[in-house]
């Protein structure tokens, strides 16, 4: 078997790895090494098996394989074997017999661990109900480049402590910054968040105080439609919006991964206005997954 290694979890990489896929990715969208230069995905194909709906992941990973010279085959799980009830063990090893790395956007967290054990090509998570990676490196490249120094910012969440929640944790935990989630009791987030720049409030207006960067995200994921009701009662007075705003810091920024629901967690005012930096960020997810296809491919 080839050594391989996969991106399921920022987790997994270091602090100088991730600041080096932010710098490779301000690289490629900057035009370097142009669309003469090498093409790290040449002959190369990446498989991507969907379990759920997505616009910007499976453009942008499209889009970028594309760009990098590779294909990409895009399986919705319902249409192979796997969707009905063939092994993920099995699919994982004939899968990877013919391609070269695997992106994964499913429910359970365990299938892309399982995935990953069994495939010899690299597993990428294109989103699962525990992780987002690619969103949270795509959400840093982003501020980035409006000048916050990512490594000493306060960075704030705010409702439910869900799958791109987690990984901003987790982006904490390894990078050090300040990170503080508000939640309403029953939605915490769902990673270790023990760590000394890392704080999980009931209040709002605490964890924006003074932050850098407000991020927010649905009260229902995909999978949890059927609970919108109840979770909506849950978040009352968890929305951002104009006035919530206003207690951030004066040069602030408002992050949302999308799709958003205008009204519910976040105003439209808050989306539109200049201090937020959402179609950024959807552009950035582009540019970060070929960073992270290129190392892995390099492998
Ligand atoms: N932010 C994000 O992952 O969007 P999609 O669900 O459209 O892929
Ligand atoms: N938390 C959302 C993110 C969508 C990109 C979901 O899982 O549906």
């Amino acid at each position: 078997m080839r050594t391989k290694r996969d991106f399921l979890d920022l987790a997994d990489y270091s602090a100088a790895e991730i600041l080096s896929l932010i710098e490779r990715s301000a690289e490629l969208k900057n035009g370097f090494p142009g669309p003469a230069g090498p093409k790290p995905l040449a002959g190369r194909v990446v498989g991507m098996i969907f379990e759920k709906p997505s616009t910007r992941t499976r453009v942008s990973f499209e889009v970028g394989i594309h760009q990098l010279g590779g294909q990409a085959i895009f399986l919705n799980a319902k249409d192979i074997q796997l969707g009905r009830g063939e092994p993920i063990k099995d699919t994982a090893r004939v899968l990877s017999r013919y391609v070269d790395a695997i992106v994964i956007r499913t429910f359970g967290h365990h299938l892309l661990e399982e995935f990953a054990e069994w495939s010899t090509a690299p597993i990428v998570n294109g989103l699962s109900d525990l992780l987002h990676p690619c969103q949270i490196l795509g959400d840093l490249l982003t501020v980035k480049e409006k000048g916050i120094d990512i490594l000493n910012m306060k960075a704030a969440w705010i409702g439910d402590g869900n799958n791109v929640a987690n990984s901003w944790i987790t982006a904490a935990n390894v990078l050090g910054f300040q990170l503080v989630l508000a939640c309403p009791e029953g939605y915490d987030p769902g990673v270790p968040y023990d760590a000394v720049n890392i704080k999980l409030t009931r209040n709002p207006e605490e964890a924006i105080k003074d932050a850098d960067v407000v991020s927010t995200d649905v009260w229902a994921s995909m999978g949890q439609e059927d609970e919108a009701d109840v979770r909506s009662k849950a978040f009352d007075g968890y929305r951002v919006d104009r006035r919530l705003m206003r207690l951030a810091k004066d040069k602030s920024y408002c992050l949302h991964c999308l799709p958003a629901h205008r009204g519910e967690e976040i105003t439209d005012d808050v989306i539109e206005a200049d201090y937020s930096l959402v179609w950024d960020q959807a552009e950035n997810r582009l540019h970060v997954q070929k960073a992270v296809l290129e190392m892995l491919l390099k492998i």
